[in-house]
């Protein structure tokens, strides 16, 4: 229990509240607030700006410091040194592997990774059309329906499976959403391949031709995915845990973090840094794009800038600005012209009061969209590509979550509607 505490005085209550104050092993304290239902009043905080949901050990985020910890290991080392699967198992299980239990992790997903056949018709039913957030919502809140006999929530075996099983699917099945929309044969899963490798094999891969993915892709790829594996409370990442809270099987857990992620102001703002930067479309006009993000009465913001945490760089943000050099190189177009007109904005917006004045910053959005198209990714898929490296973070807080006590989540609310009147006649 906590030795500190805070002392709220609330006009016409006789006596102050004393609330305990908890202290974690980094970051801010916190006010402990339950007892204050029993004291007829709520704490009032739209957004959860000032809000801590739960305890947790997976991920710390320092905004000023542009600050990211998963398990302690910062962000930059992990993305030069590790790699998404074995951090995918660094946020399950909370310390690195060895190499012989990597090597056994890495061997469960592989087999793991091919969907069932039934899942394939699930695709002819959507549009060519379909957006494929739409597609990858579906499919996944359906994997329940195939693994009914796995979901004894309150066994940790049977949760880790589900992990695993998520994680290896998720790349399968973001693929069948782009193949669905070009018209071409699902590629199935090569067992000797890494994830990344995999996955753009299953993206571009077809039955005519062997399997061709270049290293240098398949590295950009696996480190994006890595440094969008978890990122502590986010809006999708409490999606899942509220959903969880229910008791609710960890696929429909992941599908409600899937329809979150998808909104604009959280992960589907890669997408619209590209349709933004084709909309400038000309350094010359960027300037005017710059006026509008500032004007209070247009509702235009500049994608992929600004975060409800970082004050300072995104740290993802700046790896992934070094890896589109290395991509655009390898790909001989380093003269990519959204590129230019991105770094142009970056330049011009970091030296802007409204921006400074603000602390607002490139985020893990603004420079991944340019990667993914320049790997020949459309920008439909982006948010695609952000869910399928945030599963292993969904999924390691959802079982983080149900490994210790929990509540079903409940917020209430400032009500300001009408007071009881009676029905009229
Ligand atoms: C992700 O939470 C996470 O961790 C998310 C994420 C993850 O990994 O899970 O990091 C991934 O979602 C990154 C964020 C991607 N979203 C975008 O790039 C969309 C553009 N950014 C904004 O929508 C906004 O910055 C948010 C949503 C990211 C943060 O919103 P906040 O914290 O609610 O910020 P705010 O609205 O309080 O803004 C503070 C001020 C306001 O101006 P004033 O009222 O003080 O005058 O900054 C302004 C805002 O108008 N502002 C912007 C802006 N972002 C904030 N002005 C112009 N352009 C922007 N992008």
């Amino acid at each position: 229990m906590s030795d500190k505490k805070a002392q709220l005085t609330i006009d016409g209550k006789a006596d102050p509240i004393d609330l305990p104050v908890y202290s974690g092993s980094s970051g801010p304290d916190v006010v402990d607030v339950r007892s204050l239902v029993s004291q007829g009043v709520f704490t009032y905080d739209p957004g959860f700006v000032s809000t801590a949901s739960c305890d947790s050990e997976i991920t710390f985020i320092d905004g000023g410091a542009g600050v990211l910890l998963h398990r302690g290991y910062p962000i930059e080392q992990l993305a030069e040194k590790s790699d998404f699967l074995e951090t995918c198992y660094l946020l399950l299980h909370g310390e690195l592997p060895s190499p012989e239990v990597n090597d056994e992790f890495v061997n469960t997903i592989r087999y793991h990774t091919m969907v069932d056949e039934a899942i394939h018709q699930f695709f002819r039913g959507f549009p060519r059309t379909a957006h494929p957030m739409a597609m990858l919502c579906g499919v996944v809140g359906a994997l329940s329906a195939f693994y009914h006999d796995d979901l004894d929530i309150d066994n940790p075996d049977h949760r880790l499976r589900a992990a695993y099983r998520v994680i290896a699917k998720m790349p399968t099945l973001a693929a069948m959403c782009y193949k669905h929309g070009v018209g071409q044969p699902f590629m199935y899963p090569q067992n000797e391949m890494g994830l990344a490798e995999n996955f753009l094999h299953m993206m571009f891969g077809t039955p005519c031709e062997p399997p061709k993915v270049s290293p240098v892709l398949a590295k950009a790829m696996d480190t994006l995915f890595l440094l969008h594996a978890d990122h502590e409370q986010n809006a999708s990442t409490s999606t899942v845990r509220l959903a969880g809270s229910t008791g609710t099987n960890p696929y429909a857990c992941i599908a409600s973090g899937i329809a979150a992620l998808w909104g604009p102001a959280h992960g589907g703002a890669n997408e619209a840094v590209l349709e933004m930067l084709h909309e400038i479309g000309d350094e010359s006009r960027i300037e005017e794009f710059i006026k509008r993000a500032k004007d209070k009465d247009d509702p235009f913001r500049l994608m992929g800038f600004g975060h409800r945490v970082y004050k300072n760089y995104d740290p993802r943000a700046t790896v992934i600005r070094g890896i589109c050099d290395e991509v655009l190189e390898e790909l001989g177009a380093e003269n990519d012209p959204l590129l230019r007109i991105a770094k142009k904005l970056e330049k011009i917006a970091l030296e802007d009061e409204y921006f400074i004045e603000r602390k607002l910053f490139p985020n893990v959005d603004f420079y991944s969209g340019i990667i993914l198209k320049a790997i020949g990714i459309p920008t439909s898929m982006f948010t695609v590509i952000f869910a399928t490296g945030r599963t292993p973070g969904w999924i390691a807080h959802w079982h983080e979550m149900l490994s210790d006590s929990y509540r079903i989540g409940r917020p209430r609310q400032l009500y300001k509607g009408y007071t009881k009147r009676d029905y009229p006649g």
